[in-house]
């Protein structure tokens, strides 16, 4: 068994780790080999403190980046044991992962790591092709295996009050001008490494819109492609709430989503009803479940897309000073 891993496996593995989705695309992570372990850490000053003043955004955005490297460690034949949340007097921390007995990677653990390059927001609207049963059956297991639920929601009038829900919470997100400034803020119109493409903004909302859509730049929609009328909605959710479930939950969205990408889906997320408080509650309340939901997604066929840029490997690794 490998004793510890080396600088040059914890550049492999953090190349596909900043892979993962983060809220406005700020990539709040730092990277780090301590004793042998390769450690996730949220990074301070890269918070939303309008949009996400508790920091459940970063958890959520660190989770999805630890399932990246543990698939790449897994991949290179170097699988990981995980420790979440190791240092109680350091919460940021949100993984250590050290060596395993080394062993080939599963089919799964290829399929998904090979959808890693190829996974994004799809916040077009999608073709009214249904998602088939076995693509769903899928997206739920993939949530299982990482010990949270999704909820899919079916028919027409569930998918109204959730809808009714996420709207109400756009509303009052939008009512809060610091919250405003820091959508625009993360909103690029030239290349950029980090914060959202305009293009990859998705078409500007229109009133008769279902789900309400975060405003990051979009383009006009071409006539008559409404969004989907009836679109698969998902709801991803975990027994507990505390920082190291939101941790867990990272994970599990980042596996449904490139269970997803792997059958060919788009996806694109909806955080508005997670973000405010009373609408999170009362689509729990909605759902029936036990447990908090931690986000929502919209599923279906879509078109092509592109990745959106991140920021080089060297940005995001704390190595120690080699003294010249
Ligand atoms: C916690 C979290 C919340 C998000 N909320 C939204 C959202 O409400 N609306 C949206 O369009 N995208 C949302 N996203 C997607 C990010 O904007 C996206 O991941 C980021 O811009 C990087 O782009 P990519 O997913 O194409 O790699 C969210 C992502 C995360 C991790």
């Amino acid at each position: 068994m490998t004793i510890g891993y080396t600088v040059g496996q914890l550049r492999a593995a953090v190349a596909d780790a900043v892979r993962a989705p983060s809220l406005h695309n700020t990539q709040p992570w730092r990277f780090r080999l301590r004793d042998g372990g390769i450690e996730i850490a949220v990074d301070p000053l890269r918070g939303l403190p309008a949009t996400d003043p508790t920091g459940w955004g970063a958890r959520i955005a660190c989770g999805a980046a630890l399932y990246n490297l543990r698939l790449a460690l897994a991949v290179a034949g170097t699988p990981a044991t995980v420790r979440l949340r190791p240092y109680p007097a350091d919460p940021d921390v949100v993984a250590r992962l050290v060596p395993d007995v080394p062993r080939r990677p599963t089919p799964i653990e290829q399929g998904l790591y090979g959808a890693i390059a190829h996974r994004f927001s799809n916040r077009a609207p999608f073709w009214p092709d249904p998602v088939p049963a076995e693509a769903r059956w899928r997206l739920g297991e993939a949530a299982r295996a990482e010990q949270c639920w999704l909820e899919l929601v079916i028919g027409a009038s569930a998918v109204n009050a959730l809808a009714e829900v996420a709207r109400s919470a756009h509303r009052v997100l939008e009512r809060d001008p610091a919250y405003v400034a820091e959508r625009v803020e993360w909103i690029r119109s030239e290349p950029a490494p980090d914060g959202v493409p305009a293009a990859a903004g998705g078409p500007h909302s229109e009133p008769q819109d279902l789900l309400p859509q975060r405003g990051f730049g979009g383009r006009n929609r071409a006539p008559g492609r409404d969004f989907e009328p009836e679109p698969l909605v998902a709801v991803l959710g975990t027994p507990g709430n505390t920082g190291t479930d939101q941790v867990v939950a990272g994970q599990a969205l980042q596996r449904v989503l490139l269970t997803a990408t792997d059958a060919g889906l788009g996806v694109s997320m909806l955080s508005q009803p997670i973000e405010v408080p009373g609408a999170r509650e009362a689509l729990r309340l909605s759902l029936g479940r036990f447990g908090t939901p931690q986000m929502v997604m919209r599923i279906g066929y879509g078109q092509p897309g592109r990745a959106t840029p991140r920021r080089p490997v060297d940005e995001v690794l704390d190595l120690p000073v080699v003294p010249a």
